[in-house]
């Protein structure tokens, strides 16, 4: 397998999207891009006054159209905010030239990591807990289903994950192949 064209990083709030994108970007020599950033900059304003202003419908206009460009964008990582798979017109342009990768993180690792942020819309409510599992209900299928590999994030470092996705990413080095033995795992479509 030689490496994609792009790698784009999809999952719920709190997955580490950025993060570990970041991180892998680095390490394969690609570009970081982190799609809601982009828009803020864009913008000149954050998410959150954009949801307020423009309301849920006038941010994944934006967000589409991000996608739209972000997808002709080769030796990238590509960070994907939650929603972005909620639609059903970005699922190729997600797709498009690209390997996608599901951080999976358990509802209580959402809560744990988005405890105190400010700067998510959906989140800032009586009970952010309900919005998650009610989120990641509907969107969890989603995520699996465009996915081609599905990393569990769950007690794992940024660091880890991102070894680990490295060596599912380009499995053919020594180095790899040697960590593969080690592993023993295929490095098929499947789980981490
Ligand atoms: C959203 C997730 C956020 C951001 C917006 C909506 C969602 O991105 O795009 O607040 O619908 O789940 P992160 O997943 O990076 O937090």
């Amino acid at each position: 397998m030689s490496l994609p064209k792009r790698v784009v990083l999809v999952g719920p709030m709190g997955a580490g999207k950025s993060t570990i994108g970041r991180m892998l970007a680095k390490e394969l020599g690609y570009r970081f891009l982190d799609s809601d950033r982009i828009i803020e900059e864009r913008c000149g304003a954050n998410i959150p006054w954009i949801f307020d202003v423009e309301g849920e419908s006038g941010f994944r206009e934006r967000e589409t159209a991000m996608l739209k460009e972000l997808s002709e964008e080769p030796g990238t990582v590509l960070a994907t905010g939650g929603g972005a798979v909620m639609r059903s017109e970005n699922h190729v342009l997600l797709k498009s030239d690209a390997m996608v990768v599901y951080l999976r993180a358990s509802i209580d690792q959402q809560i744990e990591r988005t405890r105190k942020d400010r700067n998510r819309p959906l989140l800032q409510n009586d009970n952010p807990e309900a919005v998650l599992r009610k989120l990641f209900a509907l969107r969890d299928p989603i995520y699996t289903e465009l996915a081609d590999i599905v990393m569990h994030t769950d007690r794992k470092s940024p660091r880890l994950v991102v070894r680990q996705l490295v060596n599912r990413l380009n499995p053919k080095t020594p180095r790899h192949k040697r960590q593969r033995r080690k592993e023993g795992r295929s490095y098929a479509k499947g789980t981490s």
